[in-house]
C-alpha cells in the first residue's frame, strides 16, 4: 500500500522535499536589528526535530524600513547571515529542507509588535519610521496604520536592488528555497490591489497589466538571481463586498479571476511553487473562517495552471481532510501555521492518524 501522499517525498524545482507537511512562515517579533536569535534556532529547530518537510522562515525585510515592527527579521546586511545559517544547519542536520520569506511591509510597516500593545503605527521614539513608509498610492490601511508615501520609480529600482541583494545573501546561508511575500497588504499585494493601488502610471489604476508590472519584475528578478525553488505566495482575493469587477467594468478590489492571470505570468518566468493565501489588503475584510477555507483558490489555481506547484493554507488542522485535499489534486503541498504553534508534533500525530511511520529525531523515537 504506497503511504499517504502528505507522506510522499516531492520533488519542486530541483529540490526533493521528506513529505508535504511545510511550516508556514510566521512573524516572531523576536529579532535584533534584523537578526535572528537564540528564540529562533529554538523555535525553528522545534519543527525540524518533529518530522515537518520544510519550514519557511518568517517574513524577512530587505530593508530595514520594509519590516512591520522593529522586531521584526531583516536580510539587509551582512551580519545577517549567520545567525541564519546557523538555524539552516540544524535543521539540514534533521533532514528538514528550510526557506525564507522575502518582504517589504509597504503601507504596513512601522507598526507595534502585537503583544506591546493594540496594533498601531510605531512613532519614531518607539523604534518605528512613519515618515518612510512607501506604498503604490498614499492611503492608509487604517486609521491607526501610518499614512504611506506614494513610491516613486527610484525607490521602486532601490527596493529591486534590495531584493537582488537579499538573494545573494541567502545563497550564502544555504536556504533551500525563497518564497517571495506577496500576500497580506504587504508591498507587492498592494500593488496588484485597485483598493490601495490608483495611480495613475505604468505601475497602477485599472489596468491589470500595470498593476502586475512591479510585483512581477521583482518576481523576474529574483528569479534571475536564484536557481534554487522560488515560491511566491499570493493573496488570492481581498475579500472585500461585492464583486471583483464593478456594474461599470472597473476592477473594484482583488479576486482569483485576477489572480489566475498573475500566477500565469508567475508561471511563464519560472515560479516553482505559488502558495496560496488570502487577504490583509482591506480593512474591513469579511473572510468565511472553516477548515481549509482558502483551498478553494489553490485548487482553482491548480486547475488553471497544473504544471505549476500549488500549497495550500489556512485552518489546516485534520489530516484527513489534508490528506483528501492532496488526493483531489487541489494543492500539492501545504503550510501549515498556529496549527503547528499548537501542537509542533502535529506531523508525528497525523503519520499515526494516516497509518503510516514517519522518522522523527533519534532522540523522540521511544515517544511514537
Ligand atoms: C502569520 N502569518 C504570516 N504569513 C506570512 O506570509 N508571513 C508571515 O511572516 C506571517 N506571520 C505570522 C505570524 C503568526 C504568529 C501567525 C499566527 C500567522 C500567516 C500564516 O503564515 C498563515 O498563513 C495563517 O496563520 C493561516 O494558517 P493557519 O495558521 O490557520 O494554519
Amino acid at each position: 500500500k504506497d503511504a499517504p501522499l502528505l507522506f510522499q517525498p516531492i520533488t519542486i524545482g530541483g529540490v526533493t522535499f521528506k513529505n508535504r507537511i511545510f511550516v508556514s512562515p510566521m512573524c516572531q517579533y523576536s529579532s535584533s536589528d534584523g537578526h535572528a536569535t537564540d528564540w529562533h534556532l529554538v523555535h525553528i529547530g522545534g519543527f525540524a526535530t518533529r518530522g515537518a518537510g520544510a519550514i519557511c522562515l518568517e517574513a524577512t525585510a530587505v530593508v530595514p524600513e520594509g519590516r512591520i515592527s522593529p522586531q521584526d527579521a531583516g536580510i539587509w546586511k551582512d551580519s545577517q547571515i549567520a545567525p541564519l545559517k546557523r538555524i539552516v544547519e540544524f535543521c539540514h542536520s534533521q533532514g528538514t529542507k528550510v526557506g525564507i520569506q522575502l518582504a517589504h511591509a509597504g503601507r504596513k510597516a512601522s507598526l507595534l509588535a502585537p503583544w506591546i500593545g493594540p496594533v498601531r503605527t510605531a512613532a519614531a521614539d518607539e523604534g518605528g519610521w512613519p515618515d518612510k513608509v512607501y506604498a503604490p498610492s498614499a492611503i492608509s490601511y487604517a486609521n491607526n496604520y501610518p499614512l504611506p508615501k506614494e513610491v516613486s520609480e527610484r525607490d521602486m529600482q532601490y527596493i529591486e536592488d534590495a531584493f537582488a541583494d537579499a538573494i545573494v545573501r541567502c545563497e550564502k546561508v544555504g536556504f533551500d528555497f525563497i518564497e517571495i511575500h506577496g500576500a497580506h497588504g504587504y508591498l507587492l499585494h498592494s500593488f496588484v490591489s485597485p483598493l490601495s493601488n490608483v495611480r495613475n502610471d505604468t505601475y497602477g489604476g485599472q489596468p491589470l497589466e500595470n498593476r502586475l508590472r512591479f510585483p512581477l519584475r521583482v518576481v523576474q528578478l529574483c528569479r534571475a538571481a536564484w536557481s534554487k525553488p522560488l515560491f511566491v505566495r499570493i493573496s488570492a482575493s481581498d475579500w472585500a463586498e461585492g464583486l471583483e469587477k464593478g456594474e461599470d467594468g472597473n476592477w473594484a478590489q482583488w479576486g482569483i479571476e485576477q489572480s489566475t492571470i498573475y500566477v500565469g505570468e508567475m508561471l511563464k518566468l519560472g515560479v516553482d511553487l505559488v502558495d496560496c493565501s488570502s487577504g490583509g489588503n482591506w480593512a474591513k475584510q469579511k473572510i468565511r473562517y472553516e477548515h481549509g477555507y482558502q483551498v478553494p483558490f489553490a485548487a482553482a489555481l491548480k486547475k488553471a495552471h497544473p504544471s505549476l506547484s500549488i500549497g495550500a493554507v489556512g485552518l489546516l488542522t485534520d489530516p484527513l481532510f489534508v490528506e483528501r485535499y492532496l488526493q483531489d489534486g487541489k494543492t500539492d503541498v501545504v503550510f501549515l501555521g498556529r496549527e503547528l504553534l499548537r501542537n509542533p508534533h502535529w506531523p508525528l500525530a497525523a503519520a499515526k492518524a494516516l497509518g503510516t511511520p514517519v522518522k522523527a529525531a533519534n532522540q523522540y523515537e521511544r515517544a511514537w
